[in-house]
């Protein structure tokens, strides 16, 4: 869900449906500062902007700009900082807590500097939950043992993942900081269970 969260590759294609710009499938990059707490990704992207999302976004035109200013805080929690040239700004924070091998608790947030009337609450909620449902098919369909020690090479990756990159290197040093160390391959003892709903 973290790593997800700032890969800039699968807007175009999951999220297509909504904010993504499928006919732009060539992904940016975000720019990354790390810090003490994790790091911060910046990026701006064009995105589709379906009637659906007009008063998400502030404005009506069948295309706009998103400039992100993103931070991810170790282990898991992310703000997305999100503007338009409308001036809107909406800034979501998400909180995926593990609740056991393959399953999160997922708790989201936003605030937003207009007003009720300017856009209602049931609509931001609405329009987020497509989005996070939209994740939510590509990420129950990956394996949830994902190798925290990219030392050995168990996956490839392209460019667009380094954000994810750098959260197994800061998880790994995390839990050696804390004596802990990775339980990798447990889906071949024991195979991995049909996501519940919480
Ligand atoms: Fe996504």
């Amino acid at each position: 869900m973290m790593e997800n969260s700032f890969d800039t590759a699968h807007f175009a294609f999951v999220h297509k449906g909504t904010f993504g710009r499928g006919d732009q499938p060539k992904p940016k990059h975000f720019s990354l500062n790390e810090t003490a707490y994790g790091f911060e990704a910046k990026v701006e992207l064009d995105i589709n902007n379906p009637p659906e999302s007009h008063r998400i976004t502030g404005t009506t035109d069948a295309t706009t700009s998103r400039s992100f200013s993103n931070q991810w805080h170790l282990p898991f929690l992310r703000k997305l900082g999100l503007a338009y040239p409308s001036g809107i700004r909406h800034t979501i924070y998400t909180s995926a807590t593990p609740i056991d091998d393959t399953r999160i608790r997922l708790i989201q947030w936003l605030y937003r500097n207009d007003t009720e009337a300017d856009c209602p609450a049931a609509l931001l909620n609405d329009w987020d939950t497509r989005v996070v449902m939209e994740d939510k098919v590509i990420l129950e369909s990956v394996n949830a043992d994902a190798p925290v020690d990219i030392g050995r090479r168990d996956e490839q990756s392209m460019a667009t993942d380094r954000p994810g990159m750098i959260m197994r290197k800061r998880l790994l040093e995390l839990l050696r900081a804390h004596g802990e160390t990775e339980k990798h391959g447990w889906t071949r003892i024991h195979p991995v269970q049909e996501a519940v709903p919480c």
